[in-house]
């Protein structure tokens, strides 16, 4: 693909796109078009927010040690997971309940992913059910995310039964979420989306689900969404359950600990995202991007191992590529663009970045992806 360098910097100081380039600006419009409190459950991290801090912080750790006189001027950003290429390393991280941002939410996130040919990772607890996606987006790659579910395991199943048949591509399990971290600026705000029922969209349009309620009004329905997501008892055996059950590939979402990464493996988990939730879960773990490069290690190679929390860049993204990862998720990035501009917000945002990581690559002296692995140091 052919860099016009001068077409993507004047692209941001063009007075129509009145967006800014940079992450950190755009959190500010965001800020400003949402109430306090879904501003707050967005932004924060959970306790001391040590981890929130540190995630984005640990980048400038790692340099980046280019190459050069490779000949940059077509340079190809694909990657192939699972016996499928796309186009870039860039995927949706799920979050759930988009509503808070904005009206169309993951409607508005989905299609904007689908433009690029981004793939978009649907929350289980997401504003618009898997159905409502699938319509809105017809064939572009999809994956579920699944949180586990507390009463019975066949609402589950169901609902990763659901995503195979609207032709999703991946199961995502997140196992860092078996309950909700100890947020306090939910506390201080008194803000709980879940309650509200911005996550309810994927249950209540479930039958397993509902057949295991005393009824279907709005407090039975929300409470039970609740009790779902805490999930303490979920476990390896479980897992191995899930995976029998699915025909597509399952990946863990969470994993930190190189011997939960050798686990995985030995369970025929066929992916990992190395992640901290974004600092939302446990504080004061280890920053995501220092946990990398020893699952990176442990996995040696067998499955495909996809990173996020605390990318703000496109420089970010080739970091995490060159030490190892095969693609990253970003959250919060695409859910400022989403509360500033809506679809076109998401789409400034991806465009933006995907550029970045155009001429990031290009200036590592990197034809293809594999080619920027190993020219990093931490210092
Ligand atoms: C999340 N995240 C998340 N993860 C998940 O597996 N299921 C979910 O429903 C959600 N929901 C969610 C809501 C909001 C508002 C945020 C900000 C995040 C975590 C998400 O997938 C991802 O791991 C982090 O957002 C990555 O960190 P950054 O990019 O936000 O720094
Ligand atoms: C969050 C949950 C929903 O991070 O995953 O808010």
């Amino acid at each position: 693909m052919r860099i016009q360098n001068d077409d993507l910097l004047l692209k941001n100081i063009n007075p129509e796109e009145a967006m800014p380039a940079a992450i950190l600006e755009l959190e500010k419009l965001a800020k400003d078009k949402m109430t306090p409190g879904a501003f707050g459950y967005v932004q924060s991290g959970a306790g001391g927010e040590e981890t929130l801090e540190k995630n984005v912080s640990a980048f400038s750790k790692y340099s980046i040690i280019p190459r050069f006189l490779n000949d940059v001027s077509s340079i190809d950003l694909s990657v192939t997971l699972f016996g499928r290429r796309y186009p870039t390393p860039l995927f949706i991280a799920p979050v759930g309940m988009q509503k808070i941002a904005h009206e169309e939410g993951d409607l508005a996130t989905a299609r904007a992913a689908a433009k690029f040919g981004i793939p978009f990772i649907q929350s289980t607890v997401s504003s618009y059910s898997i159905e409502e996606v699938k319509e809105a987006t017809g064939d572009s790659s999809k994956w579920f995310q699944l949180y586990w579910t507390s009463q019975d395991d066949e609402i589950a199943y169901s609902m990763v039964k659901r995503a195979e048949e609207a032709g999703y591509e991946a199961i995502v399990l997140t196992v860092d979420t078996v309950m909700l971290g100890w947020r306090e600026e939910d506390v201080r705000n008194q803000y709980s989306p879940l309650k509200q029922g911005f996550g309810k969209a994927n249950y209540d349009t479930d039958p397993v689900f509902l057949a295991s309620l005393p009824s279907n009004n709005f407090e039975d329905v929300i409470q039970a969404v609740s009790d779902n997501v805490y999930h303490p008892a979920l476990n390896w055996e479980k897992v191995a359950e899930l995976k029998k059950r699915t025909t597509l590939p399952l990946l863990l979402k969470g994993i930190l600990h190189p011997e939960d990464a050798k686990l995985a493996i030995e369970h025929g988990i066929d992916g990992l995202i190395v992640s901290n939730h974004g600092g939302r879960q446990l504080d004061g773990v280890i920053a995501s991007i220092d946990a990398l490069p020893g699952i990176v290690e442990s996995v040696d190679g067998k499955i495909p191992v996809l990173f996020d929390s605390g990318i703000r860049r496109g420089s970010d993204a080739i970091k995490a590529i060159a030490l190892g990862a095969d693609a990253v998720c970003i959250g919060r990035p695409f859910v400022y663009g989403l509360a500033a501009g809506g679809q076109k917000g998401v789409e400034h945002v991806l465009g933006n970045l995907c550029d970045e990581i155009r001429v990031s690559l290009s200036l590592a002296g990197a034809v293809r992806l594999k080619d920027v692995r190993g020219l990093i140091v931490k210092e």
